[in-house]
């Protein structure tokens, strides 16, 4: 079972959204049983879920954050959305449950800054340092050709952890968050640009470059 998590200090930096497209790449794409465990008691996931038609392939929501993470056994991927602020033992607690991490990091100074504490708390995790987890960046709400695009990429060169890719601003996300579905159940005329964005990512997800050493041997 592959468990993957999405998380950074700040809100709004995208967790959310990394995480239901990414059940959706893996529900409806891949036609995989997904987890998608939801730590956030503001349950921006389970949200999503509520909105998402019966017809869809199926996702099933934990509401991790009031429950134990109890999934079926015949589970492929759990996604994690975990919320922002988490800290000290609850952060150990959390990491305790996943292989890989996606850090996304928006260009906005406030963001950048909150990334680089929070980023070298979580380096200090030991089973980060034994690289039983691995983690991988993404620059997320992107306008190209903006001052602070290019500083966003200073930054990321200089956390010295693999980055990934980049997600734009746009829409599409919105209206995917609105109708409990990913940008891989949008037409894909409208989506085009963005799924080529997505691509890095999950082959990355599907490389053992994602995957502890343990596993990935
Ligand atoms: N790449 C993007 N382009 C446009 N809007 C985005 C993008 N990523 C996230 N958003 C929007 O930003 C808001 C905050 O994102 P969310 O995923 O809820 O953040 P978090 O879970 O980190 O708090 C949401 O309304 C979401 O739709
Ligand atoms: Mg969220």
């Amino acid at each position: 079972m592959r468990t993957i998590m999405v998380l950074n200090a700040k809100g709004g930096c995208g967790k959310s959204t990394i995480a239901t497209n990414l059940a959706s790449y893996y529900a409806a794409e891949m036609g995989q049983n997904v987890v998608i465990a939801d730590f956030d008691p503001q349950g921006s996931s389970l949200a999503w879920l509520e909105e998402r038609g019966e017809y869809r392939a199926p996702i099933k929501g934990i509401a991790a954050h009031s429950q134990p993470l109890r999934v079926p056994k015949d589970t492929d991927v759990v996604i994690m959305d975990v919320p922002a602020r988490v800290h000290g033992k609850e952060l150990t607690q959390i990491l305790r449950k996943v292989e890989t991490i996606i850090f996304p990091v928006l260009p906005s100074p406030v963001d950048m800054r909150a990334a680089t504490g929070f980023m070298e708390e979580v380096m200090k995790n030991n089973r980060v340092i034994n690289k039983e987890i691995k983690i991988g960046v993404v620059a997320n709400r992107v306008r190209e050709n903006t001052l602070i695009y290019f500083d966003l990429f200073n930054f990321i060169k200089k956390m010295k952890l693999p980055y990934i890719t980049t997600f734009r601003d746009t829409q599409n996300y919105i209206h995917a968050e609105k109708r409990g579905v990913g940008i891989f159940e949008m037409p894909r005329s409208m989506v085009h640009q963005d799924l080529k964005s997505w691509e890095p990512l999950t082959r990355w997800l599907r490389s053992k470059r994602s995957l502890p050493q343990a596993i990935a041997s």
